[in-house]
Parts: C-alpha cells; structure tokens; sequence
C-alpha cells in the first residue's frame, strides 16, 4: 500500500514571521488531522529553510527544498547544492517543477541532473513532469510527460528511482485555478506507472507514489486522491493557508 502524501510548494512566499506560524500551525494539527496515516511535507523558501526544519524536528511535517543544483559545491553563484539542503534538514527536493521548466528555462538534461544530485547527495527528489496546455489540445500529454520522465531518470537504477516520488502538474492546471479532472488525472498516472514498469518492474511501478498537482485545493482534494493512481497531492496556492492544506490534509486518509 502506498502511503498518501500531501506537499506544500509555498513558491516565493512567506516570510520569516509567516513561514513560521504556518508552519507550527499545520505541525500541530496535521498528525490529529491525518491519523499519522498520510506523509506531509512543506517546500518553503530556500532562506526560511533552515528555521522551519528546527521548528518542525520535532513534527512528523517534513521540510522540502524547491529546487537545487546539482554541484557538490564551488564557484556557482547563487546556487545551493545538495549537502547544503541537507545540512540545514531537509529531506526532499522539487525537481523540474513547472515553473523552474518554464520560466527559468530548466531543460530536461538539468532536471536530470538535479534529480541524479539530490539522490546522490541523500534527498528525496520529487519529479515533475507535466504537459502545457497546446500540448494536451495537440493530444501530445503522453509524449511530453514520457519524454521528461525518461530522460528525467536517465543513468538511474531501478534501486535510486525507488527513492523518487512523482508528480504530475499539468502546466495549464498549475496556478490557474483549472484543475484536472479526476479522470483526467487517473489517466495520466496510470499511464505514468505503466511507464515505469516498463522502464524498470512491475514492483518499482506498483510502489512508487505519484502525487497530482495543478489547483488542488479542499474542494477537490479528496474526488482526485480517490483516484487508484494518485497517491497524494502537490499543493501551490492553497498550501499557503494553514486551514485549506489541513484540510486538503484531512482528505487523504
Ligand atoms: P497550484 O500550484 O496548486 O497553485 O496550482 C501547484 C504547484 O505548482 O505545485
């Protein structure tokens, strides 16, 4: 049994005051909220980092980076390597997300980099893949989210891609307020785990946790993770109140 995983991408919010409260509000209501049943994790500003893996040790709340790079570390200026995240506690990192892909320019070759980096370094990437929304008129969302999958694993065993957890962000979906129907999203993911079988075995594909994200929000949260394939949720906007992610939370049981 897969065990659901709820993850807030606060983005380039909060600030030291904020990321603080939210994150001693959700630490003190998500394992009440959750039964201890779903894994939670919250992705917040590089620089809030380090005070919120303090604030939330003794939490079942995990701590995310959103990004990284993928030097051990040197003459890269503004970049944080993966010894750096896990100094400071971290446990996962976002890779690939939409926005880095897409705004900053990320290509598939960087994310895997960064995804090899961060496994290479002791974290847990969360890898996104995700198709824009000319891409899914053009019926080609199977095309991209195989291609960023394999060449977002590349060079990888079976063994270190059983530390990666997915995430399907359909671009068009992502800050929108247009969420993937249910259906829409089974789809995708069960495709995402045939994928993986293929790649590497049934038992490697049947394990690993593929999370949705793209508007998710109370409303919606439990009709998605109802879904056979999606095992938990990627939450931007509405991971920024601490009420609308607990009960985002509470929906996952
Ligand atoms: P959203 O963002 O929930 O605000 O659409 C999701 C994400 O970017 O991870």
């Amino acid at each position: 049994m897969r065990k659901p995983f709820v993850v807030g991408n606060w983005k380039m919010n909060t600030d030291s005051h904020t990321s603080i409260d939210l994150a001693k509000r959700i630490a003190s209501e998500s394992s009440e909220a959750a039964g201890h049943g779903v894994a939670v994790a919250v992705c917040p500003p590089f620089v809030y980092l380090q005070s919120l893996t303090k604030a939330l040790s003794a939490s079942g709340v995990a701590v995310g980076a959103q990004d990284l790079y993928y030097e051990l570390e040197g003459a890269f200026t503004g970049e944080i390597s993966p010894s750096m995240l896990k100094d400071v506690g971290c446990i996962y990192a976002l890779c690939g997300h939409s926005e880095r892909r897409h705004v900053i320019g990320e290509t598939d070759e960087l994310v895997n980099k960064k995804v090899t980096a961060a496994l290479g370094g002791g974290l847990l990437p969360i890898l996104c893949v995700g198709e824009l929304l000319a891409e899914r008129d053009a019926s080609q969302t199977e095309q991209v989210v195989s291609r960023q999958i394999k060449s977002g694993l590349a060079g990888l065993s079976a063994e270190k891609v059983s530390a990666v957890t997915m995430a399907y962000e359909p671009v068009w979906a992502i800050g929108t307020g247009r969420t993937a129907t249910p259906q829409q999203a089974q789809e995708v993911h069960s495709f995402v785990r045939k994928l993986l079988a293929e790649m590497y075995d049934d038992q490697l594909a049947e394990e690993i946790r593929i999370l949705y994200g793209g508007s998710a929000k109370p409303g919606n949260a439990a009709d998605l993770m109802s879904q056979d394939d999606v095992d938990g949720l990627l939450v931007g906007g509405a991971s920024l109140s601490a009420d609308d992610f607990l009960a985002i939370i509470r929906s996952a049981k």
